[in-house]
């Protein structure tokens, strides 16, 4: 066998079984509460290649390492590694909301996870009873929701939402707001 033939050869065994990652993450949402899969399915790994989770949270400019190749370097409770090298993320919750990041062979699969909360307590309230001529209120209350939810306002099948005003915004985990409406007899 000829010197060139070897070289030819070891660059397309090179070629050949460099890490190949045949299912990668996707964007995901899930219900809080729930647990969460996240696909980084690799071939060809070798030995001297890794794969490995991190995850940024929502606001945070920094990536936690969530694994390495099969192990878990974060809580165990709260990940595990499936068949390589599936992440799954146990009982989600607010703070686990971001993007997810599976690095195989120094390339990166980006991922954005949303953590949704749907509003647990939505209720419509009129103080008193509304008299002819006379300015009444009606308070829409929408509680726990994340993201925070979008309110619309029907009357009679008409959008009014331009004409209510949002008392109380709160973008932070489990959200609280309320918009008022004021309508006139
Ligand atoms: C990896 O996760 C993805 C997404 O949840 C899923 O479709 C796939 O079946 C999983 N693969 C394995 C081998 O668990
Ligand atoms: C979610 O993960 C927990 C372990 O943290 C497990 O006990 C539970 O059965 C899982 N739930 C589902 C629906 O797979
Ligand atoms: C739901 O809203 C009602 C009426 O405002 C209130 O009495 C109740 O405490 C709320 N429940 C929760 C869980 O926020
Ligand atoms: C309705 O609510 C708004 C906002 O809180 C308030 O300024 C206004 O006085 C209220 N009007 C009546 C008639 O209660
Ligand atoms: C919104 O309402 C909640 C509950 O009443 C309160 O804790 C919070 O301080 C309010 N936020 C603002 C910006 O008024």
């Amino acid at each position: 066998m000829s010197f060139l033939l070897l070289i030819v050869l070891t660059f397309l065994l090179q070629g050949c079984v460099a890490v190949n990652v045949i299912l990668q993450p996707t964007d995901t949402a899930r219900e809080i509460g729930t647990n969460v899969t996240l696909a980084c399915v690799v071939t060809d790994k070798t030995p001297s290649e890794n794969v490995q989770w991190k995850h940024k949270p929502e606001g945070s400019d920094a990536f936690n390492a969530l694994t390495f190749n099969e192990n878990v370097l974060s809580d165990p409770t709260k990940y595990s590694i499936r068949w390589t090298y599936n992440l799954t993320v146990h009982n989600l919750q607010p703070e686990d909301a971001g993007l997810y990041r599976c690095t195989a062979g120094g390339v990166d699969y980006d991922a954005t996870l949303t953590v949704v909360d749907l509003p647990d307590n939505v209720t419509i309230e009129m103080v008193g009873s509304p008299n002819i001529g006379e300015t009444h209120n009606l308070t829409c209350k929408v509680f726990n929701g994340l993201p925070l939810p979008t309110v619309r306002w029907l009357i009679n099948g008409v959008d009014m939402t331009s004409n209510a005003v949002i008392v109380n915004t709160s973008s932070t985990p489990n959200g609280m707001f309320y918009t008022e409406y004021f309508i006139s007899d």
